[in-house]
């Protein structure tokens, strides 16, 4: 195949003399990339990438997908039929992963040759994965992180991105934006960002694995802001959902995506100091809060439960409404609720804890618009 170093022009004219240098002849096949997770969203982003490695001379073309391994209704594993197929049937069906894109159900093994590796499964099943993995990954391993959640400390938040640092020694930047996965599948434009800590070389490459004409990539000094935009969101999206339920229009919800952002901001800010403003304005900051309120599941169950007042749990309409896929806006404002609970400061994020409340039957769906700001309740 007839492979380059050149990015499309629509991609970041920018980079251009950058990606020159960076990777001279003698670099050939330096990355090998392996992707860890295969729902609707991993299949989307393991079909990016797998343009890119056939497409750019630094990459083995070769893509390694992790799948957690399920029977299918026809009695076929998932991975056979992905390996078969080329098209993650169960979780982005109709849609072709490119033929370099393969399926392994044996995680050790996935991910032992690869040096860049993408996270992508819902936030809940990280700490077991990385677990799982600790002294089994190659020493010059670079993670991106791709998941929107945290885990609950005594100290607060912890991001995911920290998560796979700490346990498995490596840098983690992360990818967040406006970024519903089944647009991206039908190749209809969007941008994303790409957050790093430190290293600049790292996030460039990482930009040009994901950069392709209708997904456009941009890296800021900001990995901790990022991440939180992209997890915090799916909060605001649940009090966006009761408001579609309960019919109450459009300049309602547009006032909970202008609270849920303030919160949004604040929250980030009160943990991770270093978080920019700048950041907020950035396709994953207001972009992906307002195609999250618009689009997306975390809206979509939240109405379900706002039209049925309540009565059936977000368990049981996740399993109804989702097939397999995951609901993170539920668990994160739970974890919202613990780290502000503990130290008393739920009347700063009314909106936050107000989906809380009535996410766990505490509050009716139309509590949402009964919050007051900055005053506690
Ligand atoms: N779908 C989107 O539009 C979208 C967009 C941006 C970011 N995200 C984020 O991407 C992450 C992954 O979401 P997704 O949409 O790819 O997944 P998904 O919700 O579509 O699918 C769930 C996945 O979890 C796997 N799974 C089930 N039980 C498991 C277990 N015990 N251990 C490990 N894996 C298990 C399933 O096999 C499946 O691959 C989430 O953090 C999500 O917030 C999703
Ligand atoms: C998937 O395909 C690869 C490469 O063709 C092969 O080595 C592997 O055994 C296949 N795995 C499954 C579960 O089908
Ligand atoms: C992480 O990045 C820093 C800064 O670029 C670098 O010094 C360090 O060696 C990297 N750590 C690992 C484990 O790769
Ligand atoms: C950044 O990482 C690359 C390897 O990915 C390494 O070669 C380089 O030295 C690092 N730069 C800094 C400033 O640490
Ligand atoms: C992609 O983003 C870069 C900035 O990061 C910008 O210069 C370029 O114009 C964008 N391309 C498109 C098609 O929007
Ligand atoms: C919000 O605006 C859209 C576009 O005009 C319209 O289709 C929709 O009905 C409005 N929603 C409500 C609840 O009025």
């Amino acid at each position: 195949m007839n492979k380059t170093v050149f990015s499309s022009v629509l991609c970041h004219p920018l980079l251009f003399p950058l990606r020159l240098s960076s990777f001279p002849a003698g670099n050939a096949k330096m990355y090998k990339v392996t992707v860890v997770g295969s729902g609707n969203w991993g299949s989307v982003a393991a079909k990016l990438i797998a343009s890119n490695t056939v497409k750019f001379g630094s990459f083995h073309d070769e893509v390694r997908m992790w799948v957690f391994e399920e029977k299918l209704p026809s009695g076929e594993k998932l991975t056979e039929v992905i390996n078969k197929t080329n098209e993650n049937v169960k979780y982005l069906p109709g849609v072709k992963l490119g033929k370099n894109v393969v399926a392994d159900p044996d995680l050790e093994n996935a991910v032992k040759d690869a040096n860049m590796l993408v996270f992508v499964t819902p936030h809940q099943f990280m700490d077991g994965i990385c677990k799982r993995l600790a002294g089994k990954i190659r020493a010059d391993a670079e993670g991106i992180s791709l998941i929107k959640g945290m885990e609950v400390k005594k100290e607060g938040p912890s991001m995911i991105s920290n998560l796979i640092t700490k346990q498995l020694g490596i840098n983690c930047s992360v990818l967040m934006g406006a970024n519903i996965a089944n647009e991206i599948a039908m190749e209809k434009f969007s941008e994303a960002t790409v957050g790093y800590n430190q290293n600049k070389s790292a996030a460039d490459r990482w930009v040009q694995l994901f950069c392709t004409p209708y997904f456009n990539v941009t890296a800021i000094q900001d990995v901790e802001g990022v991440e939180l935009c992209g997890t915090l969101k799916n909060v605001v999206a649940i009090a966006a959902g009761f408001v579609d339920g309960l019919e109450m229009g459009n300049n309602t919800k547009a006032a909970i995506m202008r609270i849920g952002l303030k919160e949004m901001m604040a929250f980030s800010k009160m943990w991770f100091p270093s978080v920019k403003d700048s950041t907020f304005f950035e396709s994953c900051g207001v972009a992906d809060l307002i195609t999250t309120c618009m689009g997306g599941r975390n809206r979509k169950v939240a109405d379900a439960y706002a039209r049925n007042g309540g009565k059936k749990s977000f368990d049981e309409l996740e399993a109804e409404m989702l097939h397999g896929q995951k609901l993170q806006g539920v668990l994160t404002a739970q974890e919202v609720h613990e780290v502000l609970r503990d130290r008393g400061w739920q009347h700063m994020f009314p909106l936050f804890s107000a989906v809380h409340a009535i996410s766990t039957g505490r509050l009716p769906p139309s509590a949402i618009v009964k919050i007051s700001e900055e005053k506690p309740r």
